[in-house]
């Protein structure tokens, strides 16, 4: 039975002060059958750690550089995230392909990266509005689920979560139908059993995400093959994170 996963993606929000208060009050969450993570900007990692040390609250990072250490100027390595207690890591994010760039290489090494360092990846994979319309959607998340495990082994794709993000429904307010990302979700675990075998399928995780909140969680975690979410705007609202997590939680 796979575990569900609620994680909450704060993208670039949060000053110090205004993590503070989300990271307080997101520690009052209560522990059940689901995993909760937070992945704030990398300035309040740090503050993560010390607020939900202790807590049933996981944290998590954004992005990571796939090096262990070096002349990366501006960027984060796979163990300074180990230190400060991350145990999960968004890699591949469409924001991150679209605007800066990253190919489906660049993240199958952040992949491989953070597993070295048993950091899970969440693996982020979607199509943008304009493949959909043109009946692209399989090949797409296929494309990018192949290469993103490309540098893993079947053992490590079991452990692994994938995200399926519609870059359509992004900060949308206006998500997928259940019944779509539940085609999706079951595709990428198709492509997961063909590559890796049913160990693997069986074990990886697939979220939803895009414009999740607290009024239609219910209808994705319905779905068989989705196992949770990966919220951005809802995320920076305690109330609404911890009552999505609850829901995942019944
Ligand atoms: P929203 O929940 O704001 O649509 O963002 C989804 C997302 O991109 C999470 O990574």
């Amino acid at each position: 039975m796979r575990r569900p996963l609620i994680a909450g993606n704060w993208k670039m929000n949060g000053t110090a002060a205004e993590a503070e208060a989300l990271l307080t009050a997101v520690a009052s969450a209560e522990a059940g059958r689901a995993e909760l993570v937070v992945c704030p900007p990398f300035t309040s990692i740090g503050q993560a750690a010390h607020h939900l040390s202790g807590t049933c609250v996981q944290w998590g990072a954004q992005n990571v550089y796939p090096a262990p250490s070096g002349a990366y100027t501006g960027e984060i390595s796979p163990r300074m995230l180990k230190v400060l207690g991350c145990r999960w890591c968004i890699c591949g994010h469409s924001e991150r392909r679209q605007l800066f760039g990253e190919t489906d290489d660049f993240v199958s090494r952040k992949v491989r990266a953070l597993l070295d360092e048993d950091i899970t990846p969440i693996l982020c994979v979607g199509e943008t509005a304009e493949e959909r319309r043109d009946g692209r959607t399989a090949e797409v998340v296929q494309r990018e689920v192949e290469a993103g495990l490309g540098a893993a082994d079947a053992a490590e794709a079991a452990q692994m979560v994938i995200a399926y993000e519609p870059v359509w429904a992004i900060g949308a307010g206006q998500a997928a139908t259940a019944a779509e990302a539940e085609e999706v979700a079951a595709w990428i675990r198709e492509c997961v059993f063909r590559r890796f075998g049913a160990a693997a399928s069986e074990g990886v995780r697939i979220l939803y995400g895009g414009s999740v909140g607290s009024g239609n969680i219910a209808s994705f975690l319905a779905e068989p093959d989705i196992d949770g979410a990966l919220i951005g705007g809802a995320s920076l609202r305690a109330e609404e994170f911890i009552s999505i997590y609850n829901t995942a939680n019944a």
